[in-house]
């Protein structure tokens, strides 16, 4: 469709907070024209005349008609969760690829119908998660590959916010796809599904709760003022996940926990030969025994860790796949994975007990 010597044309779709940081990302990728912008909200459609300079012609309010008069080659999709399949759908329908921030959709269903859709238009799919840019995850992933950890046991992962409901946006609707499963804890498992080299889950456990989003502010905090009335997902979880190769996965996210730290977004990992530790804007660390000596390792130099660089990674990753066919780092198959993990924990928790894991052919 685009010939290597043209540009890809790109409209974005959803205008929001995590606009700005694509909109920064797109300008650093010269084979990109940005062509056009959607969103429901005129403020927010004035920004991409203003700030981003696209045409008034440019601007729509309808992904639809956007879609049928543009006609881009790629869409790049900002809308909130529930938002995320419906227009991948009509993207793929109109012959465009799609990169449709995370997560990848509301559950495992909705995932496969997208990826079955980008598969028979021969579209590309690419996820929005962005942790499998950063310079550190690749270190342990290459430690896991060159056998450092040995056959891995046990990890550990946490995105716990002391009290950091968002106060905007539909991240505590349930059925707009909210909650801190949903929207954070997405993250942590993607990432700490990559770096143990995407086993398959087998039993999930898990426990939610809701003590602090439901009820009204009484704590200043960095995020006041969101609707404790419309409030209907968990504040904090915390889940078991054994995988079929005998990895434990345990997991704690939180938009609101009563912890020392305003934010804490790590992970450990334990191994028969070696260890590792992941923390948000640090250097990994790796834990084993040298000649007899237990050494803590740190790498010597890092690349940029700053989320500018994993953004424009990203993106670059997604248009270097449209236009060179090269491989997509996080394409729909590895978003269905976590959706996997995420609607099993929300089903054992409905449950309360342990479950098997959700299966994407059920
Ligand atoms: N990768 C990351 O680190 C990261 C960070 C934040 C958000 N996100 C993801 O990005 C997406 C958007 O999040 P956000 O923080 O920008 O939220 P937001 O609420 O600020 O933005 C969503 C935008 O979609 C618009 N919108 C809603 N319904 C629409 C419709 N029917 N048609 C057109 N526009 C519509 C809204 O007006 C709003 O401007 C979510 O999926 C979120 O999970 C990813």
């Amino acid at each position: 469709m685009v010939k290597t010597n043209e540009k890809m044309r790109v409209a974005i779709i959803g205008c929001g907070m995590i606009m700005t940081e694509h909109m920064e990302a797109w300008s650093g990728i010269p084979m990109v024209d940005m062509v056009a912008a959607v969103d429901i909200d005129s403020a927010k459609i004035a920004t991409m005349k203003k700030r981003w300079g696209l045409a008034e012609a440019a601007l729509y309010s309808d992904w639809k008609k956007m879609l049928a008069e543009v006609k881009p080659d790629a869409v790049d999709i900002c809308l909130p969760n529930h938002l995320h399949c419906p227009a991948a759908l009509d993207a793929f329908a109109a012959g465009c690829h799609v990169y449709v921030e995370k997560p990848m959709a509301l559950s495992v269903a909705e995932c496969q119908e997208m990826i079955d859709l980008a598969a028979r238009r021969n579209r590309k799919l690419a996820v929005g998660f962005q942790q499998e840019y950063n310079p550190a995850t690749e270190i342990l992933v290459r430690a896991r590959e060159a056998g450092v950890f040995g056959k891995i046991q046990f990890v550990k992962g946490r995105l716990l916010r002391r009290h950091g409901i968002p106060n905007y946006g539909v991240f505590y609707s349930r059925e707009r796809g909210g909650g801190p499963i949903m929207d954070i804890g997405s993250h942590l498992i993607d990432l700490i599904h990559h770096v143990i080299g995407r086993p398959e889950a087998e039993l999930v456990a898990a426990r939610t709760w809701t003590s602090a989003g439901n009820q009204p502010c009484d704590v200043a905090c960095a995020m006041p003022g969101w609707n404790h009335q419309d409030y209907d997902v968990e504040d904090l979880a915390a889940a078991q996940i054994n995988f079929k190769n005998n990895i434990v996965l345990q997991l704690e996210i939180a938009y609101c926990s009563h912890i020392k730290e305003d934010c804490i977004y790590d992970f450990t990992l334990m191994g028969e030969k070696g260890g590792g530790y992941w923390c948000n804007n640090k250097p990994p660390e790796i834990y084993t025994n040298v000649a007899g000596t237990m050494m803590n390792l740190t790498p010597g130099w890092i690349a940029n860790q700053g989320r500018p660089a994993m953004f424009k990674a990203k993106l670059q990753n997604f248009v270097d796949a449209c236009l060179k066919d090269s491989p997509l780092l996080i394409p729909g198959q590895v978003g269905l994975q976590t959706q996997i993990i995420i609607d099993s924990i929300h089903a054992a928790a409905k449950a309360g007990k342990e479950i098997k894991a959700v299966n994407a052919k059920n």
